[in-house]
């Protein structure tokens, strides 16, 4: 950040330590921290109404986001048949409940911290790519340096 006024202001920057060196991760990954800033301009934006509109707006391209690389990362584990499949899921899901559980209660009038919201949204998708998504990662690469990527894509085919 360099305190120019005129520059966007962003609450989290892609930077190359948050590569899981899987190109296509890579780049849901970014566009999941692009998310997070674009909900972050529109805490700062405006008045409240202004604000709240900008919210709900963008809160729910998130979510649609969010859901759309869950499952697209899913999908990889499965055919590379990661063993931690089960556990990683169960954390997605976690994760996308306490969302909606938020929105939820923010349209219903609870009071509600957007700052806070997208805080706790770069920090869960920080630390679960430095985790678990390096996690699967690790494992990805030695089946890649053991030959046994190929292998493990037929038994998956085989069995879908
Ligand atoms: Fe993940």
């Amino acid at each position: 950040m360099t305190g120019d006024d005129q520059e966007e202001i962003l609450i989290v920057e892609w930077d190359k330590r948050y590569s899981v060196g899987i190109p296509l991760i890579d780049e849901q990954h970014k566009a999941l921290i692009q998310n997070a800033n674009t909900l972050y301009q529109g805490c700062r934006a405006g008045g409240d109404d202004e604000r709240t509109a900008y919210f709900n707006r963008a809160v729910k391209s998130v979510v649609d986001y969010v859901t759309y690389h869950f499952s697209a990362e899913e999908k990889m584990l499965e055919r590379i048949r990661y063993p931690e499949l089960q556990r990683h899921k169960k954390q997605h899901e976690t994760f996308v409940q306490k969302l909606l559980d938020d929105v939820k209660e923010y349209g219903e009038g609870k009071k509600f911290v957007p700052n806070n919201f997208v805080r706790f949204l770069r920090d869960w998708i920080l630390s679960h790519i430095a985790v678990e998504d390096t996690k699967y990662a690790r494992y990805l690469m030695n089946l890649k340096k053991s030959g046994r990527l190929g292998e493990q894509l037929k038994r998956s085919e085989a069995t879908a």
